[in-house]
């Protein structure tokens, strides 16, 4: 291949293009710790390319209802220009004290907070969410790819922690996150469907959303979603933690925004968001994905206000050929 570009087949959407190939308008809409970043107004959906630890301090208090943050987890992993290298647990356990001191001013007292790690870095962290919050939930997510251990189980879960700042006094829309499932045997009584329907798409049952989430997979090439980002996380997922923890016309924050996936999906549900990413590569990329969402809100497995499982695309297209 030396000296040939490697073509990319047709059907991969992948965003993966250089800062000096950007869309027309991407970079001019990056914002910096140069600009003023004091207001509400200033920063309301905005991308603001920096340091976290620099620039949430520089942003008004009490300004998000839901932070979503995905920081790096204590792993050795390259991001654009920053290597991020693994921690002993108490250094890893004072960067997270860090962001979560830097963060927490900048919540409204009712906010929520979902924090992702893998599992091993999830031991370091938990005592740490919980001298700081309250500790809602932990949820699975199975995400099914990893790569594969010769000496070990496969990691193939992701954890998820679902944080208020009060006890009882949040925000949970429950009946936004249902799960729509397949019903393998259809009980009838006295010839009527029971919790279930009858469409002409198929029968169907919309569940109650639990803490074990088996119904999203990682962003692959063929989707408009996937970016060259090394780790990042699925509009369908992200859709789920903001129907329930906020309201249309609420604010999200992301400190970590990588290819704006949080921003995106907030966007696409009618929701405000301020995203800070250290690298200005993926700030772009997320900023072009929040341009092509002015065009498109579809979220890939989310439709009729329900979450379906995986690979099911062509009973989705039915269901909507039918409505
Ligand atoms: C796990 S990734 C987040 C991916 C993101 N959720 C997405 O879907 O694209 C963590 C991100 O944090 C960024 N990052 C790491 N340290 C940072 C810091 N101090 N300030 C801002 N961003 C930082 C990395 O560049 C990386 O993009």
């Amino acid at each position: 291949m030396d000296g040939e570009k490697m073509v990319k087949s047709a059907r991969n959407k992948t965003i993966d293009f250089d800062l000096a190939h950007a869309p027309a308008g991407v970079v001019a809409k990056i914002k910096t710790a140069d600009d003023d970043l004091s207001t509400r107004s200033a920063v309301l959906d905005q991308s603001i390319n920096g340091d976290s630890f620099a620039v949430l301090p520089q942003l008004p208090d009490r300004l998000a209802d839901l932070a979503l943050v995905d920081p790096p987890y204590n792993l050795n992993k390259q991001y654009d220009e920053l290597n991020f290298k693994h921690l002993a647990d108490v250094d890893y356990q004072d960067f997270t004290q860090r962001w979560v001191d830097a963060l927490k001013p900048k919540l409204t007292p009712t906010a929520s907070l979902y924090v992702f790690s893998d599992w091993q870095t999830s031991i370091a962290i938990a005592p740490i969410l919980a001298q700081n919050f309250i500790i809602k939930n932990r949820i699975t997510w199975q995400r099914e790819k990893g790569r594969g251990a010769k000496t070990n189980w496969k990691n193939g879960l992701e954890d998820i922690w679902f944080l208020t700042l009060n006890a009882k006094k949040y925000t949970f829309n429950v009946d936004q996150v249902k799960q729509r499932r397949q019903v393998i045997a259809p009980y009838r009584e006295n010839g009527q469907a029971k919790d279930w329907q009858e469409t002409a798409a198929g029968r169907f049952r919309d569940t109650m959303p639990s803490n074990f989430w088996d119904d999203i997979s990682i962003p692959y090439w063929s989707m408009p979603e996937n970016t060259g980002h090394p780790t990042q996380k699925p509009e369908k997922l992200l859709a789920k933690t903001i129907l329930a923890s906020s309201n249309p016309g609420d604010l999200i924050l992301d400190p970590f925004a990588g290819a704006g996936s949080s921003l995106v999906t907030a966007k696409k549900l009618g929701r405000h968001y301020v995203g800070i990413e250290q690298s200005k590569l993926y700030t772009a990329w997320g900023i072009y994905r929040l341009m092509r969402a002015d065009h498109d809100q579809s979220i890939q497995g989310y439709q009729d206000g329900v979450f379906w499982e995986r690979n099911t695309g062509a009973l989705q297209r039915a269901n909507k050929r039918h409505k």
